[in-house]
């Protein structure tokens, strides 16, 4: 099916200048971009994107980490978009990213790890929900 998913390039990927890198991975793919911002995360957006993870230990680390500097949120469309996408970036684990993946090419730590993307169909909805608001209707 079609799907829409929210992707995110952390603030470590913003700092190391590969925004266009990973744009050109997903236009190559076949996707299309809905849309997207550079910006630096409130910590309410913060906490309420990271909502499941309120109970972890590293859940203030990672607030702090998100807010640390600037995001580059995205929303992409496109078949099967959610798993590609996943599929794409890597596991978030150093060990179990392969090489050319995102994570796998830019990434050795499991906390910054160049990129968020959505989970499943009900994450995506709440996250383009809480990132964009309105602006994607
Ligand atoms: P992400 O997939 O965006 O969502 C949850 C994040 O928690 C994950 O990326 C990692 O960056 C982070 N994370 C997961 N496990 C740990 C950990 N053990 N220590 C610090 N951060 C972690």
């Amino acid at each position: 099916a079609i799907e829409k998913t929210f992707l995110m390039i952390k603030p470590d990927g913003v700092k190391r200048q590969v925004i266009g890198d990973i744009v050109n991975r997903f236009e190559r793919r076949g996707f299309e971009l809905k849309g997207a911002k550079l910006m630096v995360a409130s910590r309410e957006v913060a906490e309420a994107h990271y909502a499941e993870h309120a109970d972890k230990p590293f859940f203030g680390e990672l607030v702090d980490f998100i807010t640390s500097g600037p995001v580059f949120a995205m929303v992409w469309e496109g078949e099967s978009a959610i798993s590609l996408a996943r599929t794409m970036m890597g596991a978030t684990k150093p060990a179990d990213s392969q090489p050319g993946t995102i994570r796998g090419d830019f990434a050795t730590t499991i906390s910054e790890n160049i990129i968020h993307g959505s989970d499943s169909a009900e994450s995506a909805e709440r996250e383009i929900g809480l990132w964009f608001g309105g602006e994607l209707a």
